[in-house]
């Protein structure tokens, strides 16, 4: 099968495509089909080695965190799912060698969760990491509940667009942070007000309007628009951070320490966002989609930190012959 791996950690040129075998699967998995790739931050900093401490690793790794395909085989143990099910995922392995950038990957059936069928397979596979990360974030972490009042930043993002509307879903008011290009986008979203990060008074902006300050802050991404927040934290302000690079800056914002989430996969949980996503209450946001061959500029886009949605590789077509 094709694959785009890494031989070891470095710059984008490391990303080779290649003939791979097919994966084997256990009882308890499923081979998927990959039609659609998502292309997520975490992606670049495994291949530049900065999670080599955190992520065990089998070279040659094939790149690649979130898929939505089509089942092609299923392990003995397998009860929910069968062959030709649509399917989405957060590929979340204890090793890292098979990976989402490839025409088929093996999958615990405990993480996945079926397309619904008025999702189109690029919007299915936009949900995953983000959907997990947001959820987990706002709802299992920092506790989020109706009528509070929460900060979101990086709002344009994967995660944070995806974080802005399960908040507002959820009957909270959302004040979200977001480059000028970007304003009209995340109210769209339903963000009640939006903010410049980079403007010097934005916290006094906010202030204006929400003078108690913010219940929760979801950073999605930190720097100065964590650091300029400080003066709408209060002691009982919950702080939940993403980057897996947090500096002590990030990690005590005035009175709060923040808390770090590392997203976990859970079928379940998945189940529901998709069902989110099929009424209409959650849209998953499609940026760039590029084909598999094209995985270095993908990635190249991503660090770049300014894409808005999703970047999808495309690894079959939809109706594959
Ligand atoms: N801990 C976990 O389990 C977990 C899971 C998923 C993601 N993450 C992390 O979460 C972060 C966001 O992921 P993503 O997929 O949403 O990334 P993304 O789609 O690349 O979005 C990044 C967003 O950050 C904004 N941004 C860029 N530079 C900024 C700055 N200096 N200050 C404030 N905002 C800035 C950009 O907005 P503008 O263009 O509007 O400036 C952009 O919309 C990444 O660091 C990723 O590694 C962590």
């Amino acid at each position: 099968m094709k694959a785009i791996v890494i031989h070891d950690f470095g710059g984008p040129e490391q990303l080779q495509l290649v003939d791979r075998p097919m994966p084997p699967i256990t009882h308890e998995q499923v081979l998927v089909a990959v039609r659609v790739a998502a292309v997520n931050p975490i992606d670049w900093r495994i291949r530049k080695g900065q999670l080599k401490d955190f992520v065990a690793y089998e070279f040659p790794a094939i790149m690649g965190r979130e898929v939505s395909g089509v089942v092609a085989q299923v392990g003995a143990a397998v009860r929910d799912f069968a062959v030709g099910d649509a399917v989405l995922v957060f590929l979340q392995q204890r090793l890292m060698h098979w990976g989402g950038y490839a025409e088929y990957v093996p999958v615990e059936a405990a993480k996945l969760a079926h397309k619904p069928a008025n999702l189109s397979f690029e919007q299915a596979a936009a949900l995953p990491v983000a959907g997990h990360t947001a959820w987990q974030g706002l709802f299992e972490v920092a506790q989020l509940k109706r009528g509070e009042v929460v900060l979101i930043t990086g709002a344009a993002g994967g995660v944070g667009s995806l974080a802005v509307q399960l908040a507002c879903d959820a009957g909270a008011t959302v004040i979200a942070s977001a480059s000028p290009a970007n304003h009209e986008f995340v109210r769209s979203l339903g963000a009640a007000l939006v903010v410049d990060y980079q403007a010097p008074d934005f916290a006094a902006r906010i202030a204006a309007q929400f003078p108690a300050g913010v219940d929760v802050i979801f950073a999605a991404f930190a720097g100065v628009s964590l650091q300029g927040a400080r003066p709408l934290v209060h002691a009982g302000t919950r702080i939940v951070l993403l980057s897996p690079v947090a500096t002590e800056q990030d990690l005590q914002i005035g009175p709060v320490s923040s808390q770090l989430l590392i997203a976990r996969a859970d079928g379940a949980q998945l189940e529901k966002i998709a069902q989110l996503a099929a009424q209409g209450r959650l849209r998953p946001q499609i940026g760039p989609l590029l084909p598999l061959e094209q995985a270095a500029r993908a990635h190249e886009m991503s660090e770049s930190h300014h894409t808005r949605g999703k970047i999808l590789l495309r690894v079959a077509a939809d109706d594959p012959a």
